[in-house]
């Protein structure tokens, strides 16, 4: 999906940008008593936000109030503003409104698993998935009907061949094709409209996890007769800059028109007798109960603000973060990616970045960097078992022993990987930082001793407790004196 909105200030917008994130100037401790800048290269995870998306959460809250239900004034603008982010959010992925409807939810597994609740699977018919999901667009589907899985190369690329094989295979007799814009593990972009084509080709509706994407390139999903169009689409306000608990299920209402409701209750009912109830249309009768108001504004700020740097921009700045990242890990004795690791081959992939150095064990990479250098990345599986083995290369019997282990409780051979992602707020100096400290983890120069504990898998100083939280932050608020 290519860049539509070129904006001219684009770039210089988002140089400010990195001086609005919230929490920029909080220092973290490190194992040496030293505080450092906290550099964050988690956002695959969870992105921080800006301080005009804050401050506009905290405009509307002093008009927040309950929707679609009450008469005062502050209802009444509560209400338009819901009804104009759903509005928002559908022009942001383009979405078809004669054909389409945005149902807000929690995040991306909240929205596939109410998909897959709701979606009237028939009888001997599969959904095809890929072996490079995150688990949300995979468990909720194993729980309503079959899955067939499409399988990967060896860098950890979607096998297109694979898939048009299984389309071949399976065809007439799939309901849906559940894939990811990208992965949330390598960072490998899908071609999503080519394989949607080719789903509708093959009698089935497209559905696309943009949990990873929809932060990071634009989004097309497409009118209803184009060949190319995405029929079903979920993604995560707390990977778009907006960590206040929404997101959303973009729906082809027509599938859905006759099911039963998800979840029944307020404010999803036109009239209910005692022996009775007329559910509303779409999308009312999906969202159940109150919803994440001032999440769900939230997400249209952080929409707007993503709109108003333009794609131009936003695309160049990470790839040419990734670029820097990849060309500046191949220098690391011991580093190994897993993916696309060609720095020129940064327009097929996100900045999410997993490696592993050497034989240390993935959790040690991270705790060293968090502890010693105040640097924040995941490690692990990153909720992608089935991939990560894949990546990693883990022979069956192996993860078959693992499995047992963690089962066990024991999480100490757990496979796994490092991962760093970029944000639209990162900058080179961030990469340096990170790359700095692998450098004198990769030389053995790091000053703490490390024990795992085998139940959580994580690393911990020994000795040492210098993550006093409760010194940093409690959960009691001011009160007036
Ligand atoms: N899905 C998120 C990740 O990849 C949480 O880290």
């Amino acid at each position: 999906m290519q860049p539509t909105n070129p904006n001219p200030d684009g770039m210089s917008l988002l140089k400010k940008l990195r001086d609005e994130l919230v929490g920029l100037d909080i220092e973290v401790p490190t194992l040496s008593g030293e505080r450092r800048r906290y550099v964050s290269l988690d956002n695959a995870a969870s992105t921080p936000t800006f301080r005009p998306i804050m401050e506009k959460v905290n405009e509307f809250l002093g008009y927040y109030a309950n929707v679609h239900r009450g008469t005062g004034f502050k209802s009444q603008l509560s209400s338009w503003a819901y009804d104009e982010a759903r509005e928002v959010v559908a022009r942001f992925v383009k979405a078809d409104p004669a054909h389409q409807t945005v149902i807000f939810t929690r995040n991306t597994t909240e929205s596939m698993n109410k998909l897959a609740r709701l979606y009237p699977f028939r009888p001997g018919h599969v959904v095809l998935t890929t072996t490079m999901e995150h688990h949300s667009n995979d468990l909720p589907w194993r729980r309503r009907t079959r899955v067939v899985y499409v399988g990967m190369r060896d860098d950890g690329s979607l096998d297109l061949d694979d898939y048009r094989r299984k389309l071949a295979e399976y065809r007439g007799r799939i309901d849906l094709v559940a894939v990811t814009g990208a992965s949330n593990v390598s960072g490998w972009l899908n071609p999503a409209h080519l394989l949607a084509r080719l789903a509708h080709e093959s009698g089935a509706r497209f559905v696309l996890d943009a949990a990873q994407l929809a932060a990071h390139r634009p989004i097309d999903m497409k009118p209803a007769d184009d060949p190319e169009h995405i029929d079903f689409l979920a993604l995560s306000a707390h990977k778009m800059y907006a960590p206040f608990g929404a997101g959303a299920l973009v729906v082809e209402r027509k599938p859905l028109l006759d099911v039963e409701p998800d979840q029944v209750g307020g404010g999803m009912v036109d009239v209910v007798s005692l022996d009775g109830a007329w559910w509303r249309g779409l999308p009312e009768r999906e969202e159940a109960g109150t919803p994440d108001i001032v999440g769900v504004v939230a997400l249209a700020a952080a929409i707007r603000m993503l709109e108003r740097i333009g794609w131009d921009a936003i695309v160049e700045h990470e790839q040419e973060l990734t670029r820097y990242m990849l060309k500046k890990l191949a220098t690391i004795p011991g580093v190994r990616i897993y993916g696309q690791s060609d720095p020129a081959g940064v327009s097929d992939r996100l900045g999410a970045i997993s490696f592993n150095l050497a034989d240390l064990h993935h959790a040690l990479v991270a705790a060293v960097l968090s502890y010693e250098g105040g640097i924040a990345v995941r490690c692990g599986c990153f909720c992608a078992h089935p991939y990560m083995l894949c990546l990693l290369k883990v022979p069956p019997d192996e993860a078959e022993h693992v499995r047992k282990e963690i089962i066990a409780h024991d999480r100490s051979r757990i496979p796994g990987a490092v991962r760093a992602s970029v944000g639209i707020y990162n900058d080179e100096s961030d990469i340096d930082a990170l790359c700095n400290c692998l450098e004198r983890i990769a030389a053995g120069s790091y000053s703490g001793q490390y024990t795992m504990c085998k139940e959580t898998g994580n690393y911990m100083p020994v000795g040492a407790d210098c993550f006093d939280f409760e010194h940093h932050f409690d959960l009691a608020p001011r009160l007036p004196e």
